[in-house]
């Protein structure tokens, strides 16, 4: 669970999906409400630190975000450990990567990693929020939200959709997650 040391509380999320469904603009909105239109894939991961209060109690959310290309797979895997929370994130207007949200959890070793480090450790599970980004592009949305909310059920996760570009939500999925660790 969650590192305490005194009255402060520390959880580690991870936000995870496809190359540009635009994880690194839903952290940088989240943390420094920052949103870059021309920001450059990840590399590898990066993490930020945002401090939240619950219920009069201070709580650190450290949210590392992962590279989405291929490429990056078996490094940013490695980071999953420890991790009490998952944004799993895809792009309203590109079906493929709504696509790959559940292979991801099914047959891909990031995922497997999340279930056998519990399993291990009977620790309870990884809080996992499926998120939707880009919900201002709605005119070009390819996967409606009826397809979300049913997968997310199917999954046992929670459902939001947000966008990095005018905020909507991005609080929002933050906080259910890290409440929901809490
Ligand atoms: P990787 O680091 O390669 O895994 O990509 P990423 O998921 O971090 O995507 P990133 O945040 O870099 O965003 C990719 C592109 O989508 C950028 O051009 C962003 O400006 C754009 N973008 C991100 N979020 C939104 C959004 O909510 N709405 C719109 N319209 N564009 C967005
Ligand atoms: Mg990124």
């Amino acid at each position: 669970m969650a590192e305490a040391s005194g009255e402060e509380y520390l959880f580690k999320i991870v936000v995870i999906g496809d190359s540009a469904v635009g994880k690194s603009n839903l952290l940088s909105r989240f943390t420094r409400d920052e949103f870059d239109h021309n920001s450059k894939a990840t590399i590898g991961v990066e993490f930020q630190t945002q401090v939240l209060e619950v219920d009069g109690k201070e709580v650190k959310a450290q949210v590392w975000d992962t590279a989405g290309q291929e490429r990056f797979r078996a490094v940013t895997s490695a980071y999953y450990r420890g991790a009490v929370g998952a944004l799993v994130v895809y792009d309203i207007t590109r079906r493929i990567t709504f696509d790959s949200v559940k292979p991801r959890f099914s047959i891909s070793s990031d995922i497997l990693i999340f279930r056998n480090q519990n399993a291990a450790h009977c620790d309870t599970a990884v809080t996992r929020m499926l998120v939707g980004n880009k919900l201002d592009l709605e005119s070009i949305r390819e996967v409606t939200t009826e397809e979300g909310t049913e997968l997310a059920e199917e999954e046992g996760m929670f459902f939001i959709e947000t966008s990095a570009l005018d905020s909507t939500n991005v609080n929002k999925a933050f906080e259910i997650v890290i409440r929901d660790i809490y």
